[in-house]
Protein backbone atom coordinates (compact mmCIF):
# COMPACT_ATOMS: atom_id res chain seq x y z
CA UNK A 1 0.00 0.00 0.00
CA UNK A 2 2.77 2.48 0.96
CA UNK A 3 4.46 1.38 -2.59
CA UNK A 4 0.87 2.38 -4.42
CA UNK A 5 0.72 5.72 -2.55
CA UNK A 6 4.78 6.67 -3.24
CA UNK A 7 4.14 5.70 -6.87
CA UNK A 8 1.25 7.66 -6.92
CA UNK A 9 2.67 10.68 -4.79
CA UNK A 10 5.32 10.69 -7.83
CA UNK A 11 2.91 10.19 -10.34
CA UNK A 12 1.03 13.38 -9.06
CA UNK A 13 4.42 15.23 -8.63
CA UNK A 14 5.31 14.94 -12.59
CA UNK A 15 1.70 15.15 -13.48
CA UNK A 16 1.45 18.62 -11.60
CA UNK A 17 -1.91 19.49 -10.10
CA UNK A 18 -3.17 15.80 -10.14
CA UNK A 19 -5.19 15.32 -7.32
CA UNK A 20 -5.25 11.89 -5.51
CA UNK A 21 -8.06 10.38 -3.39
CA UNK A 22 -8.46 11.64 -0.10
CA UNK A 23 -6.92 9.30 2.65
CA UNK A 24 -9.29 6.92 4.43
CA UNK A 25 -9.31 3.76 6.00
CA UNK A 26 -9.32 0.45 4.62
CA UNK A 27 -12.05 -2.13 5.64
CA UNK A 28 -15.83 -2.66 6.20
CA UNK A 29 -18.35 -0.55 8.24
CA UNK A 30 -18.37 2.45 5.16
CA UNK A 31 -21.98 2.44 4.70
CA UNK A 32 -24.70 3.82 6.68
CA UNK A 33 -25.46 1.39 9.21
CA UNK A 34 -28.34 -0.56 8.03
CA UNK A 35 -28.15 -4.65 7.70
CA UNK A 36 -27.71 -6.38 4.54
CA UNK A 37 -30.31 -5.62 2.04
CA UNK A 38 -32.67 -7.99 0.30
CA UNK A 39 -33.76 -6.71 -2.88
CA UNK A 40 -37.60 -7.02 -1.33
CA UNK A 41 -37.00 -4.68 1.56
CA UNK A 42 -35.12 -2.12 -0.59
CA UNK A 43 -38.12 -0.78 -2.58
CA UNK A 44 -40.58 -2.06 -5.53
CA UNK A 45 -37.56 -1.04 -7.73
CA UNK A 46 -35.04 -3.25 -7.29
CA UNK A 47 -37.94 -6.15 -6.60
CA UNK A 48 -39.07 -5.65 -10.00
CA UNK A 49 -35.42 -5.82 -11.17
CA UNK A 50 -34.73 -8.70 -13.66
CA UNK A 51 -31.80 -10.80 -12.18
CA UNK A 52 -28.69 -11.44 -13.53
CA UNK A 53 -25.62 -13.88 -12.95
CA UNK A 54 -22.28 -12.70 -15.32
CA UNK A 55 -20.26 -15.68 -15.91
CA UNK A 56 -17.12 -15.72 -14.04
CA UNK A 57 -14.68 -16.80 -16.07
CA UNK A 58 -15.96 -14.19 -18.90
CA UNK A 59 -15.32 -11.52 -16.02
CA UNK A 60 -11.96 -12.88 -15.44
CA UNK A 61 -11.25 -12.78 -19.40
CA UNK A 62 -12.14 -9.26 -19.38
CA UNK A 63 -9.96 -8.37 -16.31
CA UNK A 64 -12.88 -7.91 -13.82
CA UNK A 65 -11.61 -9.09 -10.97
CA UNK A 66 -13.68 -8.57 -8.15
CA UNK A 67 -16.32 -10.67 -8.82
CA UNK A 68 -14.51 -13.48 -7.69
CA UNK A 69 -11.60 -12.49 -5.12
CA UNK A 70 -9.08 -15.33 -6.49
CA UNK A 71 -6.71 -12.69 -8.67
CA UNK A 72 -5.06 -10.53 -5.66
CA UNK A 73 -5.62 -7.43 -7.70
CA UNK A 74 -9.10 -7.71 -6.45
CA UNK A 75 -7.79 -6.47 -2.85
CA UNK A 76 -6.45 -2.73 -4.90
CA UNK A 77 -9.78 -1.70 -6.23
CA UNK A 78 -11.48 -2.92 -2.49
CA UNK A 79 -8.94 -0.13 -1.37
CA UNK A 80 -10.31 2.41 -3.60
CA UNK A 81 -13.79 1.46 -3.39
CA UNK A 82 -13.56 2.12 0.25
CA UNK A 83 -11.46 5.42 -0.13
CA UNK A 84 -14.32 6.70 -2.45
CA UNK A 85 -17.11 5.76 -0.25
CA UNK A 86 -15.45 7.37 2.79
CA UNK A 87 -14.77 10.56 0.69
CA UNK A 88 -18.63 10.71 -1.07
CA UNK A 89 -20.63 9.89 2.31
CA UNK A 90 -18.20 13.02 4.02
CA UNK A 91 -19.40 15.26 0.94
CA UNK A 92 -22.81 14.06 0.80
CA UNK A 93 -22.03 13.20 -2.95
CA UNK A 94 -23.43 9.85 -4.48
CA UNK A 95 -23.16 10.61 -8.01
CA UNK A 96 -19.36 9.79 -9.59
CA UNK A 97 -18.46 9.63 -12.87
CA UNK A 98 -15.80 7.60 -14.60
CA UNK A 99 -14.05 9.09 -17.92
CA UNK A 100 -10.57 9.44 -19.18
CA UNK A 101 -8.73 11.53 -22.10
CA UNK A 102 -9.00 8.78 -24.86
CA UNK A 103 -10.83 5.68 -25.27
CA UNK A 104 -9.40 2.15 -24.37
CA UNK A 105 -7.73 3.71 -20.64
CA UNK A 106 -9.62 1.51 -18.86
CA UNK A 107 -12.79 2.79 -17.65
CA UNK A 108 -15.67 0.63 -18.07
CA UNK A 109 -13.06 -2.15 -16.37
CA UNK A 110 -13.04 -0.04 -13.71
CA UNK A 111 -16.81 1.04 -13.48
CA UNK A 112 -16.78 -3.21 -13.49
CA UNK A 113 -14.56 -3.75 -10.79
CA UNK A 114 -15.81 -1.02 -8.61
CA UNK A 115 -19.30 -1.75 -9.38
CA UNK A 116 -18.44 -6.00 -8.03
CA UNK A 117 -16.22 -5.05 -5.38
CA UNK A 118 -19.48 -2.14 -4.32
CA UNK A 119 -21.42 -5.30 -4.47
CA UNK A 120 -19.98 -6.98 -1.82
CA UNK A 121 -20.78 -4.40 0.55
CA UNK A 122 -24.10 -6.26 1.86
CA UNK A 123 -25.39 -2.14 3.35
CA UNK A 124 -24.31 -0.23 0.52
CA UNK A 125 -26.70 -0.31 -2.30
CA UNK A 126 -25.04 0.49 -6.03
CA UNK A 127 -26.14 1.69 -9.29
CA UNK A 128 -23.88 1.42 -12.28
CA UNK A 129 -24.74 3.40 -15.26
CA UNK A 130 -22.74 3.17 -19.02
CA UNK A 131 -23.22 6.53 -20.15
CA UNK A 132 -21.00 6.06 -22.96
CA UNK A 133 -23.85 6.40 -26.02
CA UNK A 134 -21.97 6.22 -29.06
CA UNK A 135 -19.93 2.89 -28.25
CA UNK A 136 -21.34 1.02 -25.53
CA UNK A 137 -19.33 -2.23 -24.39
CA UNK A 138 -20.53 -3.10 -20.65
CA UNK A 139 -23.11 -5.43 -21.77
CA UNK A 140 -20.79 -7.56 -24.26
CA UNK A 141 -17.94 -7.17 -21.37
CA UNK A 142 -19.77 -8.87 -18.52
CA UNK A 143 -21.96 -11.06 -21.23
CA UNK A 144 -25.43 -9.36 -20.82
CA UNK A 145 -28.12 -10.07 -23.85
CA UNK A 146 -30.36 -8.70 -22.66
CA UNK A 147 -31.46 -5.25 -25.29
CA UNK A 148 -31.19 -2.84 -22.14
CA UNK A 149 -30.92 1.19 -23.32
CA UNK A 150 -30.13 3.74 -20.43
CA UNK A 151 -30.45 5.95 -23.48
CA UNK A 152 -33.93 5.29 -23.52
CA UNK A 153 -34.59 6.33 -20.20
CA UNK A 154 -32.55 9.15 -20.28
CA UNK A 155 -34.66 10.27 -23.11
CA UNK A 156 -37.67 9.26 -22.08
CA UNK A 157 -38.90 6.36 -23.70
CA UNK A 158 -38.05 3.54 -21.04
CA UNK A 159 -38.68 2.77 -17.49
CA UNK A 160 -36.43 2.34 -14.93
CA UNK A 161 -37.07 -1.16 -14.62
CA UNK A 162 -36.67 -1.78 -18.62
CA UNK A 163 -33.18 -0.42 -18.48
CA UNK A 164 -31.36 -2.32 -15.56
CA UNK A 165 -30.81 -5.73 -14.44
CA UNK A 166 -30.03 -6.69 -11.10
CA UNK A 167 -26.93 -9.05 -9.28
CA UNK A 168 -27.38 -10.10 -5.98
CA UNK A 169 -29.65 -7.76 -3.63
CA UNK A 170 -27.67 -4.81 -3.96
CA UNK A 171 -26.45 -3.58 -7.28
CA UNK A 172 -28.01 -2.57 -10.36
CA UNK A 173 -26.54 -2.27 -13.62
CA UNK A 174 -27.69 -0.38 -16.91
CA UNK A 175 -26.23 -0.80 -20.19
CA UNK A 176 -26.43 0.17 -23.49
CA UNK A 177 -27.38 -2.94 -26.78
CA UNK A 178 -27.13 0.00 -29.32
CA UNK A 179 -25.14 3.08 -29.97
CA UNK A 180 -26.91 6.65 -30.26
CA UNK A 181 -26.45 9.40 -32.52
CA UNK A 182 -26.74 13.35 -31.26
CA UNK A 183 -26.02 11.73 -27.55
CA UNK A 184 -24.05 14.88 -26.58
CA UNK A 185 -27.68 16.93 -27.14
CA UNK A 186 -29.64 13.36 -25.33
CA UNK A 187 -27.03 14.00 -22.17
CA UNK A 188 -27.72 17.78 -21.82
CA UNK A 189 -31.20 17.40 -22.81
CA UNK A 190 -33.67 18.15 -19.78
CA UNK A 191 -35.02 14.81 -20.46
CA UNK A 192 -31.97 13.43 -19.27
CA UNK A 193 -31.82 14.90 -15.90
CA UNK A 194 -35.24 13.44 -15.27
CA UNK A 195 -34.21 9.85 -16.26
CA UNK A 196 -31.10 10.60 -13.39
CA UNK A 197 -34.06 11.55 -10.78
CA UNK A 198 -36.04 8.82 -11.59
CA UNK A 199 -32.99 6.45 -11.00
CA UNK A 200 -32.23 8.16 -7.94
CA UNK A 201 -35.79 7.77 -6.94
CA UNK A 202 -36.49 4.33 -7.77
CA UNK A 203 -33.44 2.98 -6.57
CA UNK A 204 -32.37 5.35 -3.24
CA UNK A 205 -28.47 4.41 -4.13
CA UNK A 206 -26.18 5.07 -1.61
CA UNK A 207 -23.67 5.35 -4.57
CA UNK A 208 -24.36 5.75 -8.75
CA UNK A 209 -21.47 5.19 -10.63
CA UNK A 210 -21.54 6.90 -13.99
CA UNK A 211 -19.04 4.83 -16.60
CA UNK A 212 -18.39 7.84 -19.11
CA UNK A 213 -17.57 8.48 -22.33
CA UNK A 214 -13.58 9.47 -22.94
CA UNK A 215 -13.23 13.61 -22.73
CA UNK A 216 -10.78 14.87 -25.55
CA UNK A 217 -12.60 12.60 -28.70
CA UNK A 218 -16.53 14.28 -27.87
CA UNK A 219 -18.39 16.62 -25.59
CA UNK A 220 -20.51 13.97 -23.77
CA UNK A 221 -19.14 13.79 -20.77
CA UNK A 222 -18.74 17.53 -20.25
CA UNK A 223 -22.67 17.37 -21.19
CA UNK A 224 -23.14 14.79 -18.35
CA UNK A 225 -21.08 16.84 -16.04
CA UNK A 226 -24.04 18.90 -13.95
CA UNK A 227 -25.50 15.42 -13.44
CA UNK A 228 -22.57 14.33 -10.76
CA UNK A 229 -21.67 14.86 -7.65
CA UNK A 230 -17.50 13.95 -8.19
CA UNK A 231 -15.22 12.24 -11.12
CA UNK A 232 -12.65 10.00 -11.46
CA UNK A 233 -9.87 10.59 -14.17
CA UNK A 234 -8.48 7.00 -15.61
CA UNK A 235 -4.97 7.80 -17.48
CA UNK A 236 -3.82 4.75 -19.15
CA UNK A 237 -0.39 3.83 -18.45
CA UNK A 238 1.13 3.57 -21.80
CA UNK A 239 -1.76 5.74 -23.88
CA UNK A 240 -2.15 9.05 -21.53
CA UNK A 241 -0.15 11.55 -22.38
CA UNK A 242 1.02 14.03 -19.32
CA UNK A 243 -0.54 16.90 -21.20
CA UNK A 244 -4.00 15.17 -21.99
CA UNK A 245 -4.14 14.35 -18.09
CA UNK A 246 -3.47 17.92 -17.04
CA UNK A 247 -6.00 19.36 -19.38
CA UNK A 248 -8.51 16.93 -18.22
CA UNK A 249 -7.82 17.47 -14.67
CA UNK A 250 -8.30 21.24 -15.12
CA UNK A 251 -11.30 20.78 -17.32
CA UNK A 252 -13.12 18.33 -14.98
CA UNK A 253 -11.96 20.55 -11.66
CA UNK A 254 -13.82 23.75 -13.23
CA UNK A 255 -16.55 22.35 -13.18
CA UNK A 256 -17.22 19.16 -11.04
CA UNK A 257 -15.24 17.44 -7.56
CA UNK A 258 -12.35 15.79 -9.02
CA UNK A 259 -11.98 12.55 -6.52
CA UNK A 260 -8.59 11.54 -7.97
CA UNK A 261 -6.50 9.94 -10.82
CA UNK A 262 -6.30 6.43 -11.70
CA UNK A 263 -3.39 5.21 -13.42
CA UNK A 264 -4.28 1.62 -15.21
CA UNK A 265 -2.49 -0.54 -16.85
CA UNK A 266 0.99 0.20 -15.32
CA UNK A 267 3.94 -2.69 -15.95
CA UNK A 268 6.15 -0.97 -14.11
CA UNK A 269 5.02 -1.75 -10.97
CA UNK A 270 5.90 -4.68 -8.71
CA UNK A 271 4.54 -7.90 -9.75
CA UNK A 272 2.57 -8.40 -6.19
CA UNK A 273 0.46 -5.29 -7.71
CA UNK A 274 -0.84 -7.94 -10.61
CA UNK A 275 -2.92 -5.45 -11.68
N1 LIG B 1 -5.40 -3.09 -16.26
C1 LIG B 1 -5.66 -3.73 -17.38
N2 LIG B 1 -4.91 -4.75 -17.76
C2 LIG B 1 -5.13 -5.39 -18.93
N3 LIG B 1 -6.13 -5.08 -19.78
C3 LIG B 1 -6.94 -4.06 -19.43
C4 LIG B 1 -6.76 -3.35 -18.22
N4 LIG B 1 -7.74 -2.41 -18.16
C5 LIG B 1 -8.47 -2.53 -19.28
N5 LIG B 1 -8.00 -3.52 -20.04
C6 LIG B 1 -8.49 -3.95 -21.35
O1 LIG B 1 -8.33 -2.84 -22.25
C7 LIG B 1 -9.45 -2.76 -23.12
C8 LIG B 1 -10.10 -1.37 -22.98
O2 LIG B 1 -10.64 -1.30 -21.65
P1 LIG B 1 -12.01 -0.58 -21.38
O3 LIG B 1 -13.06 -1.02 -22.33
O4 LIG B 1 -12.28 -0.72 -19.94
O5 LIG B 1 -11.58 0.92 -21.72
P2 LIG B 1 -12.51 2.18 -21.89
O6 LIG B 1 -11.72 3.33 -21.39
O7 LIG B 1 -13.82 1.95 -21.28
O8 LIG B 1 -12.63 2.25 -23.46
P3 LIG B 1 -13.69 3.11 -24.32
O9 LIG B 1 -13.22 4.53 -24.24
O10 LIG B 1 -13.57 2.54 -25.70
O11 LIG B 1 -15.03 2.92 -23.69
C9 LIG B 1 -10.38 -3.89 -22.75
O12 LIG B 1 -10.11 -4.97 -23.62
C10 LIG B 1 -9.98 -4.24 -21.32
O13 LIG B 1 -10.24 -5.60 -21.00
MG1 LIG C 1 -15.76 2.06 -22.05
Amino acid sequence: MERIQAAIQKAKEQRGAVVAPSPGGVGGGVGPGRGPLRASQVGPAWAELAAFDPEPRLLARNHIVTFEDVDPAHSHFDILRTKMLRTMQRNGWTSVGITSPTSGCGKTTLALNLAFSLARQPDVRTVLVEVDLRRPSMARQIGLKSPQSVAGLLQGSRSVAESFVRYGDNLAIGTNAQSVRDSAELLMNARAAEGVAAIKSAFLPDIIVYDLPPMLQSDDAMAFLPQLDCVLLVAGAEKSRLDEVDKCEKDLAEQSNVLGVVLNSCRYMSEEFGY
